[in-house]
């Protein structure tokens, strides 16, 4: 496996090019699933507080053998949690679940614009960066207007926006709306979230073309596009696959034919989406 280039970050840090996702996996299997991807390679892991397994997927990186400051934990502010010192707490929470002293990446989950607290959310999130207990600060399935709103009112931009995106729904204008505001566009459902993107002809040609797995060619599309996907796998074998992207390179036609399939959003919408 070629090493892949780590990402530059707007403050000034960087993130592996590609992370493990944790969504639904819980207890005993979320240790073991974090333990053993850390064993295979994965440098970035993520979690949310809604997810309901930060102490698992703390103690596994607490036990992994590979050395913390290696690894970066990325969590997420979860809806209940927030306003200003609703956020703060829920952060404490998080990272008394995690059983860690400092997250690498906090992220606030939705913006939940009916509820309209994700700036003060924000400003919170700065305060623990700015206190050094959080390195890089950002959001999640936030809209252009979104971002300016944080930006106008707070001057402090987002490290990242995580966002839905697989060839399924390419996310044309939101990338290049963090790309032209500088943040990092990282992908969540990269693989489609194993509802039939991998099965798809496109797909299945792009990946025959380079004598890889559907999974892997999917994986290198994100890569190529310059952003970080987050893939998820219950099975060991798949999760070495997934890292394994630095061999091949997607010719512009084959980069053009995968953003050609039907675009449907799997998940929520960001401007109605309640948690
Ligand atoms: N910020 C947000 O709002 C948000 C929302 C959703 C998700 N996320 C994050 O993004 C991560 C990834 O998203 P996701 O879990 O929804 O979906 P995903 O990673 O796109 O897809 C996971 C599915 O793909 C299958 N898969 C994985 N590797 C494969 C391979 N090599 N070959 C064939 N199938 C493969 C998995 O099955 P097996 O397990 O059987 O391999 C699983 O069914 C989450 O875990 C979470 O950390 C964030």
């Amino acid at each position: 496996m070629d090493a892949l280039a780590p990402v530059p970050l707007n403050d000034g840090h960087t993130l592996p090019a590609l992370g493990f996702g944790t969504w639904r996996v819980s207890g005993e299997d979320a240790a073991e699933q974090v333990r053993s991807a850390l064993g295979a390679g994965y440098r970035l892991i993520d979690t949310a507080a809604s997810y309901g397994n930060e102490a698992e997927v703390g103690r596994a990186v607490a036990t992994s053998g590979v050395p913390r400051e290696e690894v970066l934990v990325t969590s997420k502010l979860r809806g209940a949690d927030q306003g200003y010192d609703a956020a703060l707490r829920g952060f404490e929470r998080s990272l008394g679940a995690l059983g860690l002293d400092r997250l690498d990446l906090y992220l606030i989950h939705w913006p939940l614009p009916a509820r309209d607290l994700y700036v003060d959310s924000w400003r919170a999130l700065v305060r623990l960066r700015e206190e050094g207990v959080v390195r890089s600060v950002g959001v999640s399935n936030f809209t252009a207007a979104h971002l300016d709103r944080l930006v106008a009112e707070t001057g402090v931009t987002p490290a990242v926006n995580q966002i839905e995106l697989h060839p399924g729904f390419v996310q044309e204008e939101m990338r290049a709306a963090n790309a032209a505001r500088g943040v990092v566009t990282q992908s969540w459902g990269p693989l489609g979230r194993g509802k039939g993107l991998l099965e798809t002809a496109e797909v299945r040609a792009v990946a025959a073309a380079h004598g890889v797995s559907p999974a892997r060619a999917v994986l290198r599309w994100h890569h190529q596009l310059g952003v970080v996907p987050l893939p998820k796998s219950a099975d060991p074998r798949r999760r070495r696959e997934n890292l394994d992207i630095g061999g091949f390179v997607l010719t512009g036609e084959e980069m053009a034919v995968l953003g050609t399939l039907p675009q449907r959003r799997l998940g929520g919408d960001p401007d109605t989406h309640e948690e």
